[in-house]
């Protein structure tokens, strides 16, 4: 922090070491801790570059230590005082100050605080509501400042390298249309428009793609997006993106360009070097191998497929599920041959509350042991524990049923498995999940959608097949969609854009989308491709779950300054509120809540 001498002060509380042994400073900011010691008053004085510790002595002036018994936590004060290297043995290592104290002879209280709702000193578990409520002293806690730094200082790294790639920083509306990113969307009526309503961005895609048109080659912006979803540990109604969009490139382009900024932001943030090129992984060998498309890397336990060998038991479990159309899969429980029967219980009601029928356990110890081994012959098991790498001393686990089932189940299992066993290293694991498939069938629509983004090219090969009016599965169709995935977590997503109105159209057709609805969504966008659209794609990059996976935060609540709580509500403010009837007289509104006591709670 750069403390410009005034005067409140001449140095920050944090920037004091041996090298100002006997000098005079000046110091304002918040009393941390105070400690009277009878004759000598300690007290930790704060501000934002860290922490001193004054002493008030009688023998330094005693209307002044009278005085400091008035101090209380975050009381704010300025101070004049001596620097002295502190006696041997009272030293504290822990702080880079620890070397020395003030010894204060004029002390100012500038204003007193109330006993806090909670203390900012302690490590003590505080509720996440109380903490909300009082966000500005929430944030006082060197924890919380040293996030928003972290924070504050990606986000310049981000700007140096973009801005030195040619990226151009550009806004886009918050008052706009509707934008596909598979959220609701938040609204806003339009007083102007009577009975119309502005969404706000989930994401600026289509804009950006606009930009494109326009020739702005690139573009970047650290961007709120808004999406009214369920909310989690990594998910915010309102979080913000690192947004990226170039022309004239392909996948390759994009991923190296976003490599560069990663690898810069862990080099300046946290010193470390990343291995680049990132890993690599198709979203199909993905799914086969981890069972999602977002796979932790930091740990093996791959799952393995076990048709071949289920299919030489007579276990009926797993023999039904071969035989319509289901897969059998194994996990490696590692070092989970000691679990009780208890402990594997509750193993398998996990499984079950994530959608299994069951599931199948073999112990490996100095023989195999599990209640379905009558159903398998030796050398099938042994062959089972080959594939799987399972050594005396693990667990074998499996899982038969729909694929999407197994793979659901056993990819959370793996995880637990690694959290339970201790097999996640301290280390940041990227890799990259690309050639997703392009739609997606929706149970809940009864149709297919996109999986990414409507905006999505297909690979140039399926481009042909559908230009061409070929006979087309639309579960086969592949895109040059891309995500990147750090430490199990989706931080980024992009894709490489449709830049022929023709293709777009098609594509709106093959989701069932009918040409005049399409144009009533996406007009705008159909219309700007008529006009000479570049190749173009691009990627965003969650910032606060990036910062979060830094600062080694458990929610991204705690990497945002003012965030909404899981029901999307700030505490703090009060949002979301009731407003006025005349307030929605003039948006013509009339509200049509069912029972209004029910939905206030
Ligand atoms: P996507 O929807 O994948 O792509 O979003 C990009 C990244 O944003 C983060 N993210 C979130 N972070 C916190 N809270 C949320 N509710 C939330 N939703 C998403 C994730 C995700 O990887 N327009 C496209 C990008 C593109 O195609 O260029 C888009 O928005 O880290
Ligand atoms: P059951 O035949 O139901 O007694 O099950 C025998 C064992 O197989 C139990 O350990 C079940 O948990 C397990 N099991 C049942 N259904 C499945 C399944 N679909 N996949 C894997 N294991 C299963």
């Amino acid at each position: 922090m750069h403390s410009n001498g005034n005067s409140y002060r001449s140095i920050g509380c944090g920037e004091i070491d041996l090298t100002y042994a006997t000098k005079e400073v000046t110091m304002s900011g918040w009393v941390f801790r105070s400690r009277d010691h009878g004759g000598l008053i300690f007290c930790d004085l704060r501000d934002r570059s860290g922490v001193a510790q004054l002493v008030f002595s009688p023998d330094y002036g005693q209307e002044i230590h009278k005085a400091a018994h008035q101090l209380r936590a975050e009381f704010v004060i300025t101070i004049v005082g001596d620097v002295r290297v502190r006696p041997e043995g009272t030293e504290n290592p822990d702080i880079p100050t620890g070397a020395v104290e003030v010894y204060v002879k004029n002390l100012e209280i500038l204003n007193r605080s109330e006993p806090l709702p909670f203390q900012l000193t302690e490590d003590i578990e505080i509720a996440e509501a109380n903490r909300l409520k009082y966000r500005y002293l929430d944030l006082r806690r060197p924890e919380m400042l040293n996030n928003i730094i972290t924070r504050h200082k990606t986000c310049q790294v981000v700007r140096d390298y973009l801005d030195k790639l040619g990226f151009l920083e550009i806004e886009t509306p918050v008052l706009t249309k509707s934008t596909p990113e598979g959220a609701r969307d938040y609204l806003v009526p339009a007083r102007m428009a009577p009975g119309c309503f502005y969404a706000l961005p989930q994401s600026p895609q289509i804009f950006k793609q606009l930009l494109m048109v326009a020739g702005m080659e690139r573009y970047y912006q650290i961007v709120r997006c808004f999406r009214d979803e369920d909310l989690r540990a990594d998910r915010q109604p309102e979080f913000t993106q690192i947004d990226m969009e170039m022309s004239f490139v392909g996948v390759n382009d994009i991923i190296n360009m976003v490599e560069g900024l990663i690898e810069r932001v862990f080099w300046q943030i946290r010193n470390e070097e990343l291995p680049t090129p990132i890993e690599r992984l198709t979203y199909t060998d993905a799914m086969e191998r981890f069972g999602n498309d977002k796979p932790d890397m930091r740990f093996e336990l791959e799952l393995k497929d076990m048709a071949d060998l289920a299919s030489m038991s007579s276990f009926k479990v797993f023999l039904d599920a071969l035989a319509s159309g289901g897969r059998v899969k194994g996990l490696l429980g590692k070092g989970m041959a000691g679990y009780s029967r208890r402990e594997i219980d509750l193993l398998t009601a996990e499984a079950q509350s994530l959608g299994a029928k069951g599931l199948a356990w073999i112990k490996v110890k100095d023989a195999f042991e599990s209640p379905i081994l009558k159903f398998f012959p030796e050398n099938v098991v042994r062959q089972m524990s080959v594939r799987l790498q399972a050594a005396p001393g693990d667990m074998m686990l499996f899982v038969a049923d729909k694929e999407r089932v197994v793979n659901d189940v056993l990819s959370r299992m793996r995880l637990d498995v690694a959290k339970k066993q201790n097999l996640i290293p301290d280390s940041n694991k990227f890799v990259w999940i690309t050639d997703f498939p392009l739609f997606e069938w929706s149970e809940e629509d009864g149709r297919f959608q996109a999986i990414h983004h409507p905006f999505t090219s297909p690979t140039d090969e399926d481009i042909s097949r559908i230009m061409e009016g070929a006979e087309i599965d639309l579960s086969k169709l592949k895109s040059k969609a891309y995500d990147l995935v750090l430490n199990g977590s989706e931080i980024g997503g992009g894709s490489i854009r449709i830049h022929r109105p023709e293709l777009q159209k098609e594509i709106f057709k093959l989701i069932g989308m009918a040409t005049a609805e399409a144009q009533e969504r996406f007009g705008f966008l159909l219309d700007a491709l008529k006009y000479g659209a570049p190749p173009h794609g691009g990627l965003a990059i969650g910032l606060d779950r990036l910062v979060m996976l830094m600062t080694g935060a458990q929610s991204i609540r705690d990497v945002i300054a003012f965030p909404k709580t899981q029901k999307a509500a700030c505490p703090l403010s009060g949002a979301p509120s009731h407003v006025d009837k005349k307030q929605l007289r003039e948006l013509y509104i009339r509200l049509n809540v069912p029972d209004e006591k029910e939905t206030l709670e």
